[in-house]
């Protein structure tokens, strides 16, 4: 496989990151979870008692510290302020503020720095929601993953039960469905498919078979 980039974009727990991670093992590719990053901005500000509505101090806060990722069994682990967070930003009171955290321009500015600072190498599979619109433009691949909110609300219950998260169903389908307005109606690189980019509808499909599509996605433009 050549040092190709492949962004893949969709709403909340569509399963990008799962096959994301798939793809950039099975290509031994480096995978950047754009999402994690402006969960790590949002844990930091709960953490320095920073409000999400504070612009300029959650820029300076993401400047201050820089926000690593290490290889980990399956995935990565991620590390702010001389602490792993890998579970501390999956938490509930994360999830709730980091639709606002990251609606801030000038968090976005910081944080896109940094991505397009992981991509240079290429060889890259990362995923969000602007990275085919905004932070790799000319990535070769560009994938949109969507599903149904009721599929999409199911996967994260049995995610969250898997961590030990405890939330009722409801309440993970309505957060979903707020958190898809949020980053689709934000003014500054709202969640929306790049005109390249190829819409795959997982509802119904397994993992294996999501990955087995981007594949052929991948091939079918000579990669
Ligand atoms: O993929 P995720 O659920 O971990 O992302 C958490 C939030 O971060 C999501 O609600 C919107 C924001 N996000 C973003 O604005 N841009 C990205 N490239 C990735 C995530």
């Amino acid at each position: 496989m050549e040092n190709i980039s492949i962004a893949i974009d969709g709403p909340a727990s569509s399963g990008k990151s799962t096959v994301a991670k798939i793809l950039a093992s099975d290509f031994n590719f480096i995978y950047v979870d754009t999402g994690a990053m402006y969960r790590a901005v949002t844990f930091l500000a709960i953490k320095h008692n920073v409000a999400f509505s504070d612009e300029q101090a959650l820029a300076e806060l993401t400047k201050s510290y820089p926000i690593t990722f290490k290889p980990a069994a399956y995935g990565q682990s991620v590390f702010a302020d001389g602490e792993e967070i890998t579970q501390a930003i999956r938490q509930p009171d994360v999830t709730a503020a980091v639709s606002e955290v990251s609606a801030h321009g000038k968090v976005r500015e910081e944080l896109v720095k940094a991505q397009r600072q992981l991509a240079q190498t290429g060889g890259i599979v990362m995923d969000g929601r602007d990275i085919g619109t905004t932070v790799l433009p000319q990535a070769e691949v560009k994938i949109f993953l969507v599903a149904s909110v009721e599929e999409r609300a199911q996967r994260r219950y049995k995610e969250n039960q898997e961590k030990g998260i405890n939330m009722d169903f409801e309440a993970i389908k309505e957060a979903i469905a707020k958190r898809d307005y949020l980053d689709s109606h934000r003014e500054v690189s709202p969640l929306v498919q790049a005109a390249d980019a190829v819409l795959v509808d997982t509802t119904g499909m397994s993992i294996e078979q999501v990955v087995t599509k981007i594949k052929a996605i991948i091939d079918s433009k000579g990669f």
